[in-house]
C-alpha cells in the first residue's frame, strides 16, 4: 500500500507502508532475527528481554499512530521506549522487516530515514540530520546494512545494500552497494570484496604546520652555524698571513 505523509514542516513525500504485521508474526520474527544475529542468545524466552524487541514493538504502534495523523500519541509511544530502552526511533521514519538493534543504548533513527529489510544496528548508532537539509533530512539503508557501535550516519543520502559502515565512523556521503566505509570523515576502504588503496586514507600521519615551521627554522640555524664558521677560519688564515682584513 502506498500512504503520502504529509510531515510536520509540509514537505510530502511517498512512502512505502510495509505490510501490516500481527503481534504474534512479529514475536516469530524477532526470534529468528535475534537468534540469527545475537550468538549470546540462549533461549527463545530471552527475546522479551531485549531492547531491541520493545523498541521496534513500540515504534511499531507509533508509526500506526503518525499515519493516522495522531502525531502527539505517536512521540509519546516514542518517547515512553526511549525511557525504558535508550532507542529513539520518530515515529516517521519507515523500517522493514528483520531490524535488530544490538544492546540499543543511545540508538536515535531520524523522522525521515528509511531502513530497508535486515538491517542492523549496534549501540550507539545515529542515523540523523546535518541540521542543513529541510524536507528529506535523514538516511536511507537499503537491504542488509550493518551500522557498527558508535557510527553517526548523518544527512539524506542512500547507503547501498549490504554495505558496512565501521564502528565510530562518521558517514556524510552516499555509499554504493557492498562497500565497508570507516574513519572519521567515512572512506570506502572496501568495494566488493576489493580493498581500495589507502592513498588519503592515513589520518594519523597528518601534516603539522609548527613542526614543519621548526624543522625550517632549525635548517636555517645549521646553515647560519656553518656560514659564520667558515667566515671565522678565512678570518685566522687572513691573520696568520698578515694581511689587512678591512682590505
Ligand atoms: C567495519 C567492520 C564491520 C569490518 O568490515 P570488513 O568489510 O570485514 O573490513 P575489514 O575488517 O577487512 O577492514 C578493512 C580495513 O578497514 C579497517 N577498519 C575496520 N574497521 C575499522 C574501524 N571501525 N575504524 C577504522 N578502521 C577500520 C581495517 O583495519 C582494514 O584496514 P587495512 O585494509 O589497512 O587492513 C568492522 O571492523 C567493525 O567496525 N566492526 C564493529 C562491529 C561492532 O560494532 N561491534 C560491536 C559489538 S558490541
Amino acid at each position: 500500500m502506498k500512504i503520502t505523509v504529509n510531515r510536520a514542516d509540509s514537505n510530502d513525500f511517498l512512502v512505502e507502508e510495509r505490510s501490516d504485521m500481527g503481534l504474534i508474526s512479529y514475536i516469530k520474527e524477532e526470534i529468528q532475527v535475534i537468534r540469527e544475529r545475537d550468538p549470546a542468545i540462549r533461549s527463545n524466552l530471552e527475546v522479551f528481554l531485549y531492547p531491541s524487541f520493545k523498541a521496534i514493538l513500540s515504534y511499531r504502534a507509533a508509526h500506526k499512530l503518525f499515519l493516522k495523523k495522531h502525531y502527539f500519541l505517536a512521540r509519546w509511544v516514542s518517547q515512553r521506549a526511549v525511557r525504558k530502552t535508550g532507542i529513539e526511533i520518530h515515529p516517521g521514519a519507515v523500517i522493514g522487516k528483520g531490524l535488530f538493534i544490538d544492546h540499543g543504548s543511545g540508538v536515535i533513527i531520524g523522522e525521515t530515514a528509511e531502513l530497508g529489510d535486515n538491517v542492523t544496528l549496534y549501540q550507539g548508532v545515529t542515523l540523523g540530520g546535518t541540521g542543513k537539509e529541510k524536507g528529506k533530512r535523514h538516511p536511507t539503508l537499503e537491504d542488509n546494512v550493518m551500522v557498527s557501535a558508535g557510527a553517526k550516519v548523518l544527512g539524506s543520502f542512500t547507503i547501498g545494500k549490504n554495505s558496512k559502515i565501521g564502528a565510530g565512523s562518521v558517514v556524510l556521503k552516499e555509499v554504493p552497494p557492498n562497500c565497508t566505509v570507516v574513519g572519521v570523515p567515512g572512506r570506502i576502504v572496501k568495494m566488493g570484496d576489493e580493498r581500495i588503496p589507502r592513498m588519503d586514507m592515513d589520518h594519523v600521519h597528518l601534516p603539522d604546520p609548527i613542526s614543519n615551521d621548526i624543522r625550517e627554522l632549525q635548517a636555517d640555524n645549521l646553515r647560519m652555524h656553518k656560514r659564520l664558521s667558515e667566515i671565522e677560519r678565512k678570518m685566522k688564515c687572513m691573520q696568520e698571513d698578515d694581511i689587512d682584513i678591512l682590505d
